[in-house]
């Protein structure tokens, strides 16, 4: 079949006599009618250019690419998979555009097996004219009422109502429940909601109309809803095509086809909006006059041209102005047309159908025309049928050429030669007029004859459907509650950041003053930052943080020039026995002299030593305890320097000048302090926290003298260890803590740094999981695995440059296989855990400089922060964070945050150089 003007028309004998004077002869009318509708005809080419043309069109949009307003739109729903028949529960749905002037409510029980219906109880409103046309307020009004008088009607015995929304028209989703109107399209003009959130204009809307709480879960199109409303028959329906006042279609596309979605995985259902489709010059051969005048008094001229040559708001106008056009012309109703037949919107969906069936008899036709006023003459009936069958007929073709270019897509991106798919139809063109459906599927069949398709009636009109989505987002909205109600305690608000401050305050007051308190603050013996005339060549250590180094430092007029090299200190000698570790340390300076050409040589040593030392003078520590997963047995309590000696010793080929013991903080303190003098803070972000700063002597009650300053190192990782942080710490931070080496130990250190973010992440995902929040509730083994989530990945996951697929893979290549929602989730749960660790070091930073500040009586203070450590340096916002907190909560305070290039390593050679500067000084 190459052509289809109208089904029939060749029948044309038996055209009954025309009794008019000067008007055509019955033969003559047949020949102007069929003229006419000669312009109706499709060929097969034109079908087949549309088809090409329309699939251009639509990856064209789905690669972001789509500029014109006449291309197709495909719109990503935030539906993800066709239903498994396992929703269940009672539903509210509120249908609006898919029916032309009317509105729907349904309420639709899913009893959550498979084949068992309940049939819906619903109701259906006129919406009136002035209403489609007013105010948007006014139409979202008339929907609450709607909803109300039907619940008054249908009391519920449920308090609980969900609502799913289905709103046809084209809009942007951006998840489940919300959804920007792009354009009005079908008769419907109302001000105020393009460019708007319509369940939030709905959602206002039933809160103004006070009578129900109803919770709008979900909002669908009503393709959507037809696709997702149908019984799964051998496989899902993973097409939903709609003719109904307007036509469109979605079906199930390859997220990583869609270019909007940051998906690689699974699938997405896409609104393909093809009521937009067409241009002059892909419809423009099968425009024809009608179709042009129908355009032009039409409320949105230009715009949804296809829509306008199949929807069923227009497929009554099109006969109405070709009726019109061939009356005046002299070859219906006695060249007589009526006041009726001359206005807009007179012959409706309804009329063309009735009039077309074949099964209605001659009287029914003549019927409707004469209430159009007409006068029907024998012949009319016969003719204005030809009429109605050649509108109709292109409509169906043109619409299974659309359909047939979807079919080609899934074909094409699902890389299958034969494609076996079940199309959901829904919409009151194919209830009523059962010739739709055959003409679209013959001309589905020519166009893609390797496509083997099943087209099933939607079930419900879509609304099961579109319970079924509000089913699904009402399960993500209860998981999002939980998962917003575990996470809320990591959420900390202005006042507990400054109660956090203030506490941490009055516990350094308390420790300066060797009273019990939870920060140690210990003495370092170090009294000044160095004034830029140290010189000489040093030897470094530096221990406890991610990397053990050794460092050649030379300090020269020109500046400081380091080598270094990285040692690794394997866990079971860091776990080990005390004499392995430092047998270890000096096993590593020794390759390294030799490397360097040092051997035999004694140069002076400073040791950055991480962990808190009770210090007697500058070239003595006592380890008060290990931290950071350290544990090697009987150093505590030991002078770490004579630990070195003796391991020194043991090697006798080896002589070490050992002069100075210094904290990575205060290592970097010194560091950044010789580029800045300013520079009065250190502060460590990484493995461990802690900070250090120069204080009045006179306020340290451990060491004697009244003037001048000195370092000290506040050890705050052990803040809180009294029990003072306890109103922040959640049971996240407890399941940690019970889980290290050092239970009881270190807990504000628990709540920042990175060897411990990563399990409190984990113990949150853990217990997502475990409310079924989370990897669809199953456990897996790698999730119960201490210690799978590095710091590094932290910084990873919240990297802004990171999309959310990244996000995924990290998780992947760790074992935990996600789904998108998953991903998101897991995100939120890190920035919340590290958001915290940098608003409570913020919170201590804050503490420290307003200390200084009052120490010094001063109203306002400068002072620079020297800060190291792989978390605040990698992670893309904790340094930001820390910033942002101590403005707010030390506003008399201008800080700066200096990150130290070096590490502490350059740090403590220039401790050490300062003590040998003056050491020369006292032999002088
Ligand atoms: C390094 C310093 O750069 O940072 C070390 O040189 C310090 O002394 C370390 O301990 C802290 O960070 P991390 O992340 O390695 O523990
Ligand atoms: C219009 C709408 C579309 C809807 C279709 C069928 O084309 O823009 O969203 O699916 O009508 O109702
Ligand atoms: C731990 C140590 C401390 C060190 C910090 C940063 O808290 O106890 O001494 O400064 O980690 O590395």
């Amino acid at each position: 079949m190459d052509s289809i003007g109208a089904v029939g028309l060749q029948q044309r004998e038996g055209f009954p006599s025309c009794s008019q004077k000067g008007l055509p002869c019955p033969s003559d009318s047949s020949e102007l009618v069929l003229e006419c509708l000669q312009q109706f005809k499709v060929t097969q080419t034109q079908l087949q250019q549309i088809q090409t043309s329309l699939l251009g069109s639509m990856e064209q949009a789905l690669g972001g690419q789509a500029s014109s307003a006449s291309a197709v739109r495909m719109l990503p729903t935030y539906v993800g998979s066709t239903p498994h028949g396992t929703e269940q529960g009672d539903f509210l749905v509120l249908e609006l555009g898919a029916t032309g002037a009317s509105l729907r409510v349904l309420w639709v029980t899913l009893m959550g097996t498979e084949g068992h219906r309940m049939e819906p109880r619903s109701q259906e409103f006129v919406i009136p004219p002035e209403v489609m046309l007013g105010p948007g307020q006014q139409l979202f009004d008339f929907a609450a009422h709607c909803l109300s008088e039907f619940l008054d009607a249908f009391p519920v015995s449920t308090q609980d109502l969900q609502l799913g929304f289905s709103f046809s028209f084209p809009c942007h989703q951006t998840g489940l429940d919300r959804s920007t109107l792009i354009s009005w399209t079908k008769g419907f003009r109302c001000s105020g909601v393009e460019g708007h959130d319509v369940v939030q204009l709905l959602r206002d809307a039933i809160k103004r109309q006070g009578a129900y709480s109803i919770d709008v879960v979900a909002v669908v199109n009503d393709t959507v809803g037809t696709m997702m409303g149908c019984e799964p028959g051998v496989g899902p329906c993973e097409v939903g095509l709609v003719v109904d006042t307007g036509t469109n279609a979605c079906y199930m596309e390859e997220a990583r086809h869609v270019a909007v979605l940051d998906e690689d995985r699974g699938r997405v259902c896409v609104s393909v909006e093809w009521g937009s489709f067409g241009d002059d010059e892909a419809l423009g051969p099968v425009l024809t006059t009608f179709d042009h005048a129908l355009d032009q008094e039409s409320l949105n001229p230009g715009a949804q041209r296809f829509e306008k040559m199949i929807g069923g708001l227009y497929l009554g106008e099109l006969v109405r102005l070709v009726l019109a056009h061939l009356a005046q012309q002299g070859a219906l109703f006695g060249g007589c047309t009526s006041p009726a037949l001359l206005s807009r919107g007179s012959i409706l969906l309804e009329h063309v159908t009735e009039m077309e069936d074949p099964l209605a008899g001659a009287a029914r036709v003549h019927a409707i025309l004469q209430d159009l006023g007409l006068s029907v003459g024998t012949s009319d009936a016969e003719l204005v049928r030809y009429v109605c069958t050649a509108v109709f007929t292109r409509a169906a073709r043109l619409c299974g050429a659309a359909l047939a270019a979807v079919l080609s897509r899934l074909q094409h991106s699902r890389e299958q030669q034969m494609l076996q798919i079940a199309v959901a139809t829904g919409g009151r063109v194919f209830e009523q007029h059962p010739s739709f459906l055959s003409i679209l599927q013959e001309t589905v069949m020519l166009l893609v004859p390797e496509c083997d398709v099943s087209f099933i009636p939607s079930v419900d009109g879509g609304g099961r459907g579109v319970a079924m989505v509000t089913a699904v987002a009402a399960r993500l909205a209860a998981h999002r509650r939980l998962l917003e109600e575990t996470l809320a305690p990591f959420r900390l608000n202005r006042e507990q950041l400054a109660a956090v401050q203030a506490q941490m305050q009055e516990a350094m007051a308390k420790g300066l003053r060797g009273e019990a308190s939870s920060l140690r603050m210990l003495p370092t013996y170090v009294r000044a930052t160095p004034d830029g005339s140290e010189r000489g060549d040093f030897l470094a250590l530096d221990l406890g943080g991610t990397n053990f180094r050794v460092l050649l430092v030379r300090v020269t007029a020109g500046g400081v020039q380091i080598t270094s090299q990285v040692y690794s200190i394997p866990e079971c000698v860091a776990q080990g026995s005390g004499q392995q570790l430092f047998d270890h340390i000096v096993d590593c300076i020794v390759d390294f002299q030799q490397k360097q050409g040092l051997s035999g040589q004694s140069l002076p040593l400073g040791f950055t030593f991480s962990f808190p030392c009770r210090q007697l003078g500058l070239d003595q520590g006592i380890l008060l305890n290990w931290t950071k997963g350290f544990n090697a047995s009987d150093c505590e309590g030991q002078d770490v320097v004579c630990l070195l000696r003796e391991a020194i010793g043991r090697k006798q080929a080896v002589k070490l000048n050992v002069v100075a013991i210094v904290n990575d903080t205060v290592g970097t303190m010194m560091s950044c302090g010789y580029e800045d003098p300013r520079c009065e803070v250190g502060l460590i972000v990484g493995t461990g926290t802690n900070a250090c700063y120069m204080e009045e002597l006179r306020n340290v009650a451990s060491v004697a003298g009244d003037s001048g300053h000195m370092c000290i190192n506040m050890e705050w990782g052990a803040f809180g260890d009294d029990g003072s942080l306890g109103l922040l710490r959640t049971c996240f931070d407890a399941n940690v803590d019970q889980a290290s080496i050092n239970p009881g130990k270190q807990s504000f250190e628990k709540m920042i740094s990175g060897m411990y973010l990563g399990e409190i992440v984990r113990h949150i995902l853990l217990h997502l999981t475990s409310l079924g929040v989370l990897f669809r509730g199953q456990q897996t083994q790698r999730l119960q695995t201490r210690d799978i989530f590095k710091t590094k990945f932290l910084s990873e996951i919240e990297s802004d440059s990171l999309a959310l697929r990244q996000v995924r893979a990290i998780l992947e290549d760790l074992g935990l296989p996600l789904t998108s929602d998953d991903a998101l989730m897991v995100l939120e749960v890190c920035q919340a855990v590290s958001q915290r660790a940098a608003q409570l070091c913020g919170a201590g930073v804050a503490a420290v400089v307003e200390k200084i500040r009052e120490n010094r009586g001063l109203e306002e203070l400068t002072v620079s922060v020297g800060v190291d450590g792989t978390l605040y340096k990698l992670h893309p916002h904790f340094s930001g964070l820390v910033a942002a907190t101590v403005r707010e909560l030390a506003p008399r305070c201008a800080v700066t945050f200096l990150q130290s290039e070096d590490g502490s390593g350059k740090g403590a050679a220039l401790v050490t150089a300062v003590a040998c500067r003056l050491a020369q000084m006292d032999h002088v």
